[in-house]
């Protein structure tokens, strides 16, 4: 019986010693420790043995029991430690390796142009100006002195929300005008960006949707000179110096007098052509000195105070800004078309 405890001792040192992953581990295991195991096999025989004999088999057992334990225990930790290390440089991230760049995006060339736009305002003291989308028609229209029955406040020009006329999407950014004078104090020098909205069919040159920027100007003394200078003076900024300009008479309700202005073409120079329809001039905007029944509807004496308007298209400017020939192109988002400027 020494001799067979001694043997299981050695062999299942050695195999314990040398065993590979804990399924192994766990057949050795049970092979000599389990109620079925070899030392188990073993000491089922003890009641075989003398009275004398008994006590130090007994010792002798349980000392090969209490090694080959042990031996498993640390087969089971070098296992773990094993494993461990193996994660550990699998999962080891080299820093030198080169990272993925993120795909940076590109400004909008609508931003780009309202905000050179902004920057020449801004630089000659004018405050910028936020305003509702969903405006009252008696902002976009009535303190305008656009009556009941101006053909812009048509049902086919406007989106109402009301059967009543009385709620709409603004079709112009004129009501950021009245607005201002009602909130601000005098003198006044503003712009105000944002979107306006039409129903007009969708083509190289119009959307139902587009933006404006509205420029006014309150002052003592405030002349159609002013207004022209100033205007004068954003198309060389825009454009390059010496853009020529036109001012043509024309009709807005809340402006008298009021006039459109052109730049002449930047295709052909002037001579005519096709981008400007043969006319050598493509018009960019409509402006005019304050009506005195606008100043008045807003409490402000016309007597006293003057102050001249204009109201921009922003997609015409950006687009004559940034040569681009189709309006679509601006609200398609086209990577291809975003990433050339
Ligand atoms: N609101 C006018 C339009 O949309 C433009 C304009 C603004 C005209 C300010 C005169 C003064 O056509």
């Amino acid at each position: 019986m020494k001799e067979q405890l001694a043997k299981i001792r050695a062999e299942a040192l050695a195999a314990l010693g040398g065993v590979k992953d804990s399924a192994a581990l766990e057949e050795l295991r049970v092979r000599y420790l389990g109620k079925k195991g070899e030392l188990t096999a073993v000491l089922k025989q003890m009641g075989k043995l003398s009275a004398q004999e008994r006590p130090t088999m007994g010792a002798l057992a349980n000392e090969v029991r209490a090694a080959v334990e042990s031996a498993v225990d640390s087969a089971a930790k070098k296992l773990e430690e094993r494993a461990l290390e193996l994660r550990l440089q699998a999962e080891t991230v080299d820093v030198t390796i080169p990272g993925k760049a993120p795909r940076l995006g590109h400004r909008h060339p609508m931003d780009m142009a309202l905000d050179e736009i902004k920057d020449i305002f801004v630089g000659m003291g004018f405050t910028v100006l936020d305003g509702p989308e969903i405006e009252l028609a008696s902002y976009n229209f009535d303190k305008l002195n656009a009556e009941e029955g101006h053909p812009s406040r048509d049902w086919s020009d406007t989106f109402y929300f009301d059967a009543d006329s009385r709620v709409m999407l603004r079709s112009q950014t004129s009501p950021m005008q009245v607005r201002a004078m009602e909130t601000m104090d005098l003198p006044i020098r503003i712009i105000a960006p944002g979107r306006v909205y039409r129903k007009d069919e969708v083509d190289a040159t119009h959307s139902p949707m587009f933006h404006q920027v509205e420029g006014m100007v309150i002052d003592h003394g405030v002349t159609m000179a002013d207004l022209k200078g100033t205007l004068n003076l954003l198309v060389e900024q825009l454009y390059g110096a010496g853009t020529k300009t036109r001012f043509r008479p024309h009709h807005f309700p809340f402006t008298e007098p009021s006039c459109e202005m052109d730049v002449q073409c930047h295709k052909c120079g002037g001579a005519g052509c096709p981008t400007c329809k043969g006319e050598g001039w493509i018009e960019l905007l409509g402006a005019g000195m304050i009506h005195p029944k606008v100043l008045e509807m807003s409490g402000i004496d016309p007597n006293e105070w003057s102050g001249w308007a204009f109201g921009i298209g922003l997609e015409r400017t950006a687009m004559r800004r940034f040569k681009i020939a189709d309006l679509r192109l601006i609200f398609e988002n086209d990577v291809r078309f975003l990433e050339q400027f």
